[in-house]
């Protein structure tokens, strides 16, 4: 399985202990490219459960919805 998924932050983000999650005593940090609170893990990534082995997908929101879409293969272009 392959996943595209676009982002547009141009920078790190830097972690302190506000971040520790209170009731788990943990950071979880998203793996998966999707979370809407990157770069924080928000179970956005139960959406790959039923992702298939030789599939690759392409996810983006559109009006605040993650959508995906199967896609066989990815084109570059110079501009
Ligand atoms: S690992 Fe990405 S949302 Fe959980």
């Amino acid at each position: 399985m392959g996943r595209l998924v676009e982002h547009d932050a141009t920078g790190p983000r830097k972690l302190d202990e506000s971040d520790i999650d209170p009731e788990k005593g943990d950071i979880a940090v998203c793996q998966c490219g999707l979370s809407a609170e990157y770069p924080f893990c928000d179970g956005t990534h139960r959406q790959t459960s039923d992702e298939e082995d030789d599939t690759c997908y392409r996810y983006a929101r559109e009006d605040g919805q993650l959508q995906r879409r199967e896609v066989d293969h990815v084109e570059y272009t110079d501009d």
